[in-house]
């Protein structure tokens, strides 16, 4: 069931290739429906690209009780982590460190991506291990250097002996009974609220000429055409849901990969140092850049794209020098400061279930 509906998702994907790069008219708000359950996208977002599995259709109730359990640090060993911990609001919904501290402070080796805009990709994590946000919210919880729970039986024992939340499993789901799959189906449909359009780029998009300076619109034509960003970070969220090998994490010295990312999940060695190209958007709020942190600012990683990424023996073909000079460098950074939009996803809230 859920492959199919994968095929058609991947597929609206590419005819949303076509449209939203070239400078076409606006369209009107576009609604997502599952179920009984509606949301008004906004501006620039495009409905056809949205992906909820067949098995979880969304509802308020879903969403109330998945936005506390998101924000819940008791859904960690020690009551110290949940997952906005690493995935702030305040920081695009990602995080400042370079890499993922956990409950005790242990690190981690990979950079927390993004939540916004999660609703427009089935596959999650750097490397796309997870097959949907369902997948993907269950790894967390029982992961030693990120919350820490000795297992899922002692996640349901420990969220069942809380009645408030009993209560919201019941509103969510008919019965009250706590499983990793519950939880899993509930924190997911809140992460697919978490969206982000109506950047000062979408409105240009939409005709108003003056949403970006003369900067921006050069950093635009830019990202377009000689620096050949749009040839990954395609369509209205700035991704092709695809990996490729940017030389990231690449040491020379040693000739070895620090992380050999996508190729973990399809043993092919072309996938060899591949990561999942992320969505741009917000993500003047997102740094650190890259799966490890190592780019500090955008400035940062728009020159290792001019140098063309780092060499190595599995680079994507598509990385060319692109002997930009330093005005077009800031010109693309500029640009990138027009993907912002206000994410309008109910926070962190005031009291959790007692
Ligand atoms: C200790 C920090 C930490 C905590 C806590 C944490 N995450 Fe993450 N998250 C990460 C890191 C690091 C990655 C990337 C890991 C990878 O790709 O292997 C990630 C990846 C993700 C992704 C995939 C995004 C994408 O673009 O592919 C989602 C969605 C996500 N986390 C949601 C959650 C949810 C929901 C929770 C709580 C149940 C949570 N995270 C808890 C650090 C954290
Ligand atoms: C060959 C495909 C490809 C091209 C071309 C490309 N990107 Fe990327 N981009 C990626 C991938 C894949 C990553 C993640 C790489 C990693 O972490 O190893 C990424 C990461 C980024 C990040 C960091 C995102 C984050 O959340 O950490 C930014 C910013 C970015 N790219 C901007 C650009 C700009 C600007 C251009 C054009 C100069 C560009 N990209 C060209 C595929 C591409």
């Amino acid at each position: 069931m859920k492959t199919s509906i994968h095929r058609i998702r991947v597929a609206t994907t590419f005819l949303a290739l076509g449209i939203a790069l070239a400078p076409t008219a606006a369209r009107a708000d576009e609604e997502v429906v599952s179920g009984s359950w509606k949301m008004t996208l906004p501006r620039g977002l495009q409905k056809d690209a949205a992906f909820v599995p067949e098995s979880n259709p969304v509802s308020d109730a879903k969403i109330e009780l998945g936005r506390d359990l998101y924000f819940d640090t008791r859904l960690s060993k020690d009551d110290t982590v949940s997952c906005a911990t690493c995935h702030a609001p305040e920081h695009g919904f990602a995080e400042p460190r370079k890499t993922s501290q956990g409950v005790g402070g242990k690190l981690g080796k990979r950079n927390a991506p993004t939540v916004i805009n999660r609703l427009f990709s089935s596959n999650q994590f750097w490397d796309g291990r997870a097959d949907d946000l369902e997948a993907q919210a269950k790894g967390p919880i029982t992961n030693p250097i990120e919350m820490a729970m000795d297992s899922p039986e002692a996640v349901v024992k420990k969220l069942s002996a809380i009645a408030g939340y009993k209560a919201l499993f019941k509103k969510a789901y008919g019965s009250d009974e706590v499983s990793m799959d519950r939880i899993a189906d509930a924190i997911a449909s809140y992460e697919r609220t978490v969206v982000s359009g109506d950047s000062a780029w979408d409105r240009y998009q939409a005709g108003d000429k003056k949403a970006l300076t003369a900067q921006q619109v050069r950093g635009l034509e830019l990202f377009n055409g000689k620096a050949n960003c749009a040839t990954c970070h395609a369509s209205f969220n700035f991704s092709d849901e695809n990996f490729h090998n940017l030389g990231v994490g690449w040491d020379e010295s040693k000739k070895e990969l620090a992380d050999v990312g996508r190729f973990e999940v399809t043993k092919a060695d072309t996938d060899k140092g591949a990561f999942k190209t992320p969505t741009l958007r917000n993500i003047s709020q997102t740094g650190p850049y890259m799966h490890d942190g190592s780019e500090a600012t955008l400035r940062e990683v728009v020159v290792l794209y001019n140098r063309g990424g780092n060499k190595n023996p599995w680079l994507s073909p598509k990385m060319k020098p692109l002997g930009l000079t330093e005005a077009e460098i800031d010109d693309l950074v500029a640009f990138l400061g027009a993907l912002d939009g206000e994410v309008k996803a109910q926070g962190k809230p005031a009291t959790f279930p007692q």
